[in-house]
């Protein structure tokens, strides 16, 4: 994997669990979850432009450049920029090598901003601490802090609040059903369960320490409610139960099912029906640009 400031994976994300322990006042829900990355990439690329704009310079289908999360949380680190250094931003070009699916439970928009505020944050020289990017991000999307943070991690609150956590060193298949879930729908469902018992890092700790991870600990409180929108969902679920514990990510529609081997990924990779895409990935154990950027003072 090819890593640079210009040239920067944005990994996905599993939640090895999901629990919904309440709600705030504004609607927010209060989560519970271990979210892993795992070597299934974006491809973000950074050039410095010298007339202060932001431009996404390929087409996102769907998506268009004013409401891209790169896009936007590019510009707020610019405002942060001028704030703080009473000049503009040089301005950047960026590049999206779009592989991860919208609407598919593995945190692509958020990753890519985070990757994005992390990049521009170096090439521009802006200065921010790991926390003040997670502060700027969260607003945009719950899942963006976590990508800083950017290592297995328990992660609580709506998503800002993080405590690294071991991660099972295993093999996913992943299956993308075909459909795009939009995370409101699911989180506003009358029938979500939304008071699960709060759980303790230590739990799921244990859980793991005793070589369970292939299991699963806990449950998604979200697929519930997926699986009944979204029958494509339920099919998936139901399928690749055979070869172990399936699971939803997010607020789906894609399911994994952790395996011991590449081998055994490959083997079930291969059976999936084909109107499913499917493919395997490996947990990985930092973004990637964390890894580059880990011996300076900020990221
Ligand atoms: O912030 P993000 O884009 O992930 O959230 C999309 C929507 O999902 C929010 O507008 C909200 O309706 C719902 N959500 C929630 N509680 C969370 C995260 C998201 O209710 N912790």
């Amino acid at each position: 994997m090819t890593v640079s400031l210009h040239h920067c994976p944005a990994p996905a994300k599993l939640n090895l669990f999901l629990h919904v322990i309440g709600r705030r006042p504004d609607g927010y829900h209060l989560l519970q979850s271990v979210f892993q990355l795992i070597d299934r990439c974006d491809m973000l690329h950074f050039d410095l432009r010298a007339d202060g704009r932001i431009v996404r310079t390929t087409d996102v289908p769907g998506v268009p450049e004013e409401q891209d999360l790169i896009v936007r949380a590019l510009r707020l680190l610019a405002d942060e920029f001028q704030r703080r250094h009473g000049r503009a931003v040089p301005g950047i070009d960026v590049a999206v090598d779009k592989i991860l699916p919208m609407g598919g439970g593995l945190g692509g928009g958020s990753s890519d901003a985070a990757t994005a505020l992390m990049a521009a944050n170096q090439l521009w020289q802006a200065g921010l601490s790991a926390d003040e990017l997670m502060a700027l991000g969260l607003p945009l999307g719950a899942d963006i802090p976590f990508f800083i943070f950017g290592q297995t991690a328990f992660v609580e609150g709506v998503g800002e609040a993080m405590q690294p956590v071991a991660g099972p060193d295993c093999w996913y298949v992943v299956i993308e059903p075909g459909v795009s879930v939009p995370t409101p729908a699911i989180f506003g469902a009358v029938d979500l369960t939304r008071d699960t018992k709060p759980v303790t890092i230590s739990d799921f700790s244990r859980d793991q320490s005793a070589q369970n991870e292939l299991g699963g600990f806990g449950k998604n409180d979200l697929q519930a409610v997926a699986v009944r929108l979204f029958p494509p969902v339920a099919q998936a679920v139901e399928w690749l139960g055979s070869y172990g514990q399936a699971r939803m990510t997010g607020s789906g529609a894609c399911v994994f099912c952790a395996v011991s081997s590449e081998s055994k990924a490959d083997e079930v990779v291969a059976q999936v029906p084909a109107a499913w895409k499917a493919w395997k990935a490996k947990a990985l154990a930092r973004h990637p640009l964390k890894s580059l950027l880990q011996n300076r003072a900020v990221v």
